[in-house]
């Protein structure tokens, strides 16, 4: 393998060959993309981090969503203690908390690489490093790599934009493929709206893969209409092939989020994080205002 650990670990441990466990989302109450992926060879935690939204229609986080937050730092933080690899995709706080590097004693991380992204992730992932040091932890780049733990193969995109204009700088996709399954995670990314990362994922055939689509919020206003109808096409061509798609995140930052792929065929293989669970939808943020008039009952 390259850059990391072998994981010692019985062949009959782990009859799922992929189990994959969103642990914090909008469609759950905050922001965030937290995955848990398991397989007979290996624990992966996918970004570990969760945060709300400081202002969203004018007003600050409601107390629901602060207790939603602490939910979600519960669950992750359990994870993270049974995870034996943490991969970071990029250095925003709602993937990442470096207020709480212990998560990462004792860990193997794959991390992306900072000098390929923009200078406000850079300061970040620089702070994060800073306190790394104080745990016993090891860590590599992972931008354009592969991994391999026993028969579980771990696929990293090479840097792709956090969004249109790059503003935001650039996020890492990862693919996980274990005894013929296979999901991409694809951080993000607020689309699929170019070529590379449509790309990235279909070439891992996956049964599963967990979006970020665009900020729907913004729509017309930052995120052009023209680039939303490339998401449109893009994602219509993923869900001709793969089973399901879980979408979160930007999305679900606003409650009819469904309503703007009405013309998409395949949807009901669409679900939000909450939905691939089993659970009934919190979109806290995306509500916010009525939660302080307590017209939602959540
Ligand atoms: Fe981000
Ligand atoms: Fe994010």
């Amino acid at each position: 393998m390259q850059g990391g650990r072998p994981v010692k670990r019985s062949p009959t441990e782990g009859a799922n060959p992929l189990r994959i466990v969103p642990l914090a989302a909008e469609s759950l109450g905050v922001r965030s993309m937290a995955t848990w992926v398991e397989t007979p060879d290996v624990r992966i935690l996918i970004d570990p981090g969760a945060a709300l939204a400081p202002l969203r229609q004018g007003l600050s986080p409601h107390q629901q969503e602060i207790l939603a937050l602490e939910s979600a730092w519960r669950k992750i933080r359990d994870r993270a203690l049974k995870a034996e690899v943490l991969i970071i995709t990029h250095y925003h706080y709602d993937h990442l908390n470096p207020d709480q590097v212990d998560l990462f004693q004792g860990k193997l991380l794959w991390l992306k690489d900072p000098t390929r992204t923009n200078r406000s992730q850079r300061m970040r992932a620089r702070a994060f490093l800073d306190r790394l040091k104080n745990v016993k932890a090891t860590w590599t780049w992972a931008d354009g790599h592969t991994f391999h733990i026993g028969h579980t193969h771990i696929h990293f995109s090479e840097p792709t934009p956090h969004g249109p204009g790059g503003r935001l700088g650039t996020v890492i996709q990862v693919a996980i493929e274990s005894r013929g399954r296979s999901f991409v995670y694809t951080s993000d990314i607020q689309g699929p709206f170019r070529d590379d990362q449509l790309a990235f994922i279909l070439a891992h055939a996956p049964q599963c893969v967990y979006l970020d689509g665009p900020p729907l919020y913004l729509l017309g206003q930052h995120y052009s209409t023209t680039i939303f109808e490339k998401v449109l096409e893009n994602l219509q061509e993923i869900l001709a092939t793969v089973d399901t798609v879980i979408l979160d995140h930007h999305p679900l930052r606003v409650a009819n989020w469904r309503s703007y792929f009405h013309r998409l065929t395949g949807t009901s293989r669409m679900v939000s994080a909450a939905e691939f669970l089993g659970h009934l939808e919190r979109l806290l943020e995306a509500n916010r205002r009525a939660l302080y008039s307590d017209a939602v009952p959540m």
